[in-house]
């Protein structure tokens, strides 16, 4: 039976319908509020708004779960590579051995970059950032493959030329940056491994491969492969709601994870872990946190949706020791992670602010031990959130409820007043 929930307002009372997700997640419907009250909600950050319905990802953030179309994150990390998962987010059933062997085939078929982008890649400036460089890249795509005739090919092409050559891009921008020659793809890879040789190998050392590496990429890709209606998720759909193509909304996508609240993250705690390292004093960083006055925050710490440990972190700070461990490597900012972990979870603020350790907390340290500078933390990250973008953009475009975006506002600036010539200022 349809439930609602009642508004009174201005003497008169008005039904809206109550929405049940298939988890029990329960919305007010306002698509008619406006029209039938002449009101609208304000929400900023839109920490209370529902933008869309999905059957991609669901998180709940009270228990810390995390599920791509219905398959625990823990599994898919434990058990998949990270193309399967990408292959099951944007189609939405794990392949047959069959599918995925089709899938490995176009992603190779299409892991090529045109070589005149290379030209564009050579005129950045040498300390360019490469979330600037690679969103540029991305959008760029378009002029350089431009739109088929059919729809469905488009889509599909589109889709697997992305995923392929966003990885060959992002390792030919650290290949350019570094003044090395770019490496090109090899058919007889896998995707990740694909991606390492990309990155290391050289004229003078080739690279060697080592499956714990392989499978710690895949782990650390997984891990971020989607997470519903983040930050740049929400812009990809925004910006995707124009019915712009799918290189430009993933461009947007890219911009607005390099910030250092989101994907950015990642970066900023390897910075703060440093610079804690060098001073030696957690208990300053701790007390800098807590202070209201003070803008600094724990990186890595904290999340709008996970009000307990983030289950990426879990499985995150487990692969790091592992990984380690299959090494032979010890990294000293392990330990000042580990010491700053500890003493913030026993600390009243954190524990009354629910903030616990993010993906971003231990993920910069798989991906030092991987050999991945610093600076591409976020790159990686990128990769890794393509398939989820590319599932919620293709979502969107089938999506019977689809609109353009467009949110109102509540306007407080000043009343109407008459322009004053240049001379009467
Ligand atoms: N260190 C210290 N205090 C914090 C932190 C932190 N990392 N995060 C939140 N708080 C406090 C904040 O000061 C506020 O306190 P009060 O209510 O007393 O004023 C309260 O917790 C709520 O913070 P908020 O900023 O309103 O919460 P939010 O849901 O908007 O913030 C966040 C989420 C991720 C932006 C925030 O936790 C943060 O800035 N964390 C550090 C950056 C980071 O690690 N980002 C990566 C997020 S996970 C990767 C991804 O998916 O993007």
């Amino acid at each position: 039976m349809a439930e609602y929930v009642t508004l009174r307002h201005a003497g008169r009372e008005f039904r809206l319908p109550l929405v049940e997700g298939s988890e029990g997640e329960k919305a007010i419907d306002i698509s008619k509020l406006r029209q039938e009250t002449g009101l609208i909600t304000l929400d900023p950050g839109y920490a209370n708004t529902g933008s869309c319905r999905s059957v991609i990802t669901f998180v709940e953030g009270e228990r810390g779960i995390l599920r791509y179309r219905g398959i625990p994150v823990e599994q898919l990390a434990e058990r998949s590579t990270f193309k399967e998962t990408a292959y099951l987010l944007i189609n939405g059933v794990l392949p047959t051995q069959k599918e995925l062997t089709r899938f490995s085939v176009l992603l190779n078929d299409h892991s090529l970059v045109h070589e005149d982008m290379k030209i564009f890649y050579q005129n950045f400036p040498r300390s360019s950032h490469p979330m600037g460089i690679l969103s540029a890249m991305v959008n760029a795509l378009r002029s350089f493959y431009p739109e088929l005739q059919n729809l469905e090919e488009e889509i599909n092409i589109t889709v697997t030329r992305l995923l392929s050559k966003v990885r060959t891009m992002a390792a030919m921008s650290y290949k350019i940056s570094r003044g090395h020659t770019v490496v090109y793809p090899r058919q007889d890879l896998t995707y990740c491994a694909n991606f390492l040789n990309m990155m290391f190998d050289s004229p003078v050392r080739p690279y060697e491969l080592d499956p714990d590496v392989v499978k710690a990429l895949n782990v650390f890709l997984i891990l971020h492969a989607d997470h519903e209606q983040n930050c740049s998720t929400a812009a990809v759909r925004v910006v995707g709601s124009a019915r712009v193509n799918l290189y430009a909304a993933v461009s947007a996508g890219i911009a607005a994870l390099w910030g250092p609240l989101h994907g950015g993250a990642n970066q900023a705690v390897i910075e703060m872990l440093n610079d804690i390292a060098g001073k030696k004093n957690l208990g300053q960083a701790v007390a800098r946190a807590k202070d209201k006055k003070d803008p600094y925050r724990l990186m890595g710490f904290g999340h709008r949706v996970y009000k307990t440990y983030d289950p990426r972190a879990r499985i995150m700070k487990r692969m790091v020791h592992i990984l380690l461990e299959k090494l032979h490597l010890s990294d000293p900012l392990l330990d000042v992670a580990l010491e700053l972990e500890e003493i913030a979870r026993k600390d009243d603020y954190f524990i009354e602010h629910h903030l616990y350790p993010n993906v971003d907390f231990y993920s910069g340290i798989a991906l030092r031990a991987i050999g991945i500078p610093s600076n591409m933390f976020t790159v990686m990250f990128a990769i890794g959130r393509l398939p989820g973008w590319i599932a919620q953009w293709k979502e969107s475009m089938d999506d019977p409820d689809w609109k353009l975006c467009r949110p109102r506002q509540i306007y407080v600036g000043p009343g109407e007043r008459p322009y004053s010539p240049i001379e009467e200022r």
